[in-house]
C-alpha cells in the first residue's frame, strides 16, 4: 500500500473543510491571524508532546517541534495560550498519521506567508517560518515511505490523522461542524 496516497485520499475532504473554516476570517488580518495561531495552540502542543514520547517518532529526522515558536508568536501578539483541545491519543494511535497532519500543515505556510507579505499588517511569524529551508515535507515523505505500510498500520494512521483534523476543526470552531 502507498501510505501517503492512502492518508491523502482519506483526509483531503477534512483538509478542504479546515481550509474553508480557517479562511472564514482572512489570515492577513490581525483577527484572522490570531484565530489561526490560537487554533494551532489548542491542538499542536498536545500532539507534539504525544509524538515526543513515541519511539517511532525518534526515527523521523530533523527538528520538527513548533510549540516554542508558536508560543513566541502568541507572546509577541500578547495573546494567552488557550486551553488545549485534547485528542485522546492511545497505544493504537499512529505516529505516521499524527505527523502527517502536522508536517502537512507546513505546506500551507508558504501560501500564508505570501498572503501576509501582500497585506499591510506586520505580525510575528516564527511559527510559519519554522523549518524553512530544511525540506521538512520531503524528509517526512521519505520517512513515511520507509514505514511498513501494512493494512493495519495504514488504517491506524488514517484513523489518527482524522482525529487530529477533527480536533483542528473543533479548535477553529468550524461553522460547518455545528
Ligand atoms: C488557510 C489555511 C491553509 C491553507 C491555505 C493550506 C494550504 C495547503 C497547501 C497549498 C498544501 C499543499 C497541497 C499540495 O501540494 O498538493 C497543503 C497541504 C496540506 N495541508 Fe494545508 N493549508 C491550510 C491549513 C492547514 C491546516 C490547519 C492543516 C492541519 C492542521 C493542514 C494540513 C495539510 C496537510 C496534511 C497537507 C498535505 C496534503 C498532502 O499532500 O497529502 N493544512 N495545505
Amino acid at each position: 500500500m502507498d501510505f501517503l496516497a492512502e492518508l491523502r485520499t482519506h483526509t483531503t475532504h477534512l483538509h478542504e473543510r479546515l481550509d474553508r473554516a480557517v479562511s472564514q476570517t482572512p489570515i492577513a488580518s490581525r483577527a484572522g491571524y490570531a484565530r489561526f495561531l490560537l487554533m494551532h495552540a489548542r491542538v499542536l502542543p498536545h500532539a507534539e508532546r504525544w509524538l515526543a514520547g513515541e519511539p517511532a517518532f525518534a526515527s523521523l529526522p530533523g527538528d520538527r517541534m513548533r510549540t516554542d515558536a508558536l508560543m513566541q508568536d502568541l507572546d509577541a501578539l500578547e495573546l494567552e495560550a488557550p486551553p488545549e483541545t485534547k485528542v485522546a491519543f492511545n497505544d493504537e494511535d499512529s505516529v505516521a498519521g499524527v505527523a502527517y497532519v502536522l508536517e502537512g500543515s507546513r505546506l500551507g505556510a508558504r501560501y500564508l506567508l505570501a498572503e501576509l507579505a501582500k497585506s499591510d499588517i506586520s505580525v510575528p511569524d516564527a511559527f510559519l517560518r519554522h523549518g524553512e529551508g530544511q525540506h521538512c515535507w520531503k524528509t517526512f515523505r521519505d520517512w513515511l515511505a520507509s514505514q511498513p505500510a501494512t493494512p493495519s498500520a495504514v488504517e491506524a494512521a488514517v484513523t489518527s490523522a482524522r482525529a487530529v483534523f477533527a480536533a483542528y476543526l473543533d479548535a477553529v470552531r468550524d461553522p460547518e461542524g455545528v
